[in-house]
């Protein structure tokens, strides 16, 4: 690996210093993520990494989040996200070109955190999954997180209806890449 565990970790508390919340949602997410990538086979270290640095420029202003994805990404890529989900653009190029992370499954599951994709790899699904379940996400039932460290493509999905679910209650949109993950891992659509 790349960029050390204690590096990032320096570099996540100083970019989320002036939001607690959203740095214990960090922390959790990390922590279930190297959990999950040890009772699914993958490197923890790399999990913890990836979990630390999902939401590395969620504190950043709009303008700054598109200039840094800006950097990595074509203008349509970055209209297809929603101002909410810049984000997980701005973070993958800001992991790649600040922090020198150069794993492109780690790079992957920043930048695919939001909305997913069909075709995941593990640490893709473990990151999408951890943001959702991890302890401070009260609104989780603890029935999908016990899923997760079973079947991880039902908890991909659980995860997903699940947010859908959650931006239709609250009147806000649902991006048509989020829709595409949510079909990709339909029981029915679902490779064994
Ligand atoms: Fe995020
Ligand atoms: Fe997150």
């Amino acid at each position: 690996m790349d960029a050390t565990l204690q590096t990032v970790r320096i570099a996540v508390k100083t970019m989320l210093k002036d939001d607690d919340e959203r740095y214990t949602h960090t922390l959790g997410a990390a922590n279930t993520a190297k959990r999950l990538a040890e009772q699914h086979g993958i490197d923890p270290k790399k999990a913890e990494i990836a979990g630390l640095c999902h939401d590395i420029c969620k504190c950043m202003s709009q303008e700054t989040m598109y200039r840094w994805a800006s950097k990595g990404f074509d203008e349509d890529t970055i209209q297809s996200y929603t101002p909410g989900a810049m984000h997980a653009l701005a973070g993958r190029v800001y992991c790649e070109k600040k922090l020198a992370i150069e794993d492109i499954d780690v790079l992957h599951a920043i930048q695919y955190h939001v909305y997913g994709r069909p075709s995941m790899s593990t640490l893709e699904k473990i990151i999408y999954v951890s943001d959702y379940i991890e302890p401070s996400r009260t609104f989780v039932s603890d029935d999908i997180r016990a899923l997760a460290f079973e079947n991880l493509d039902e908890a991909v999905y659980a995860s997903s209806h699940g947010i859908i679910n959650h931006l239709k209650r609250t009147g806000k949109p649902v991006n048509h890449l989020g829709l595409k993950t949510l079909n990709a891992f339909r029981p029915s659509k679902r490779r064994k």
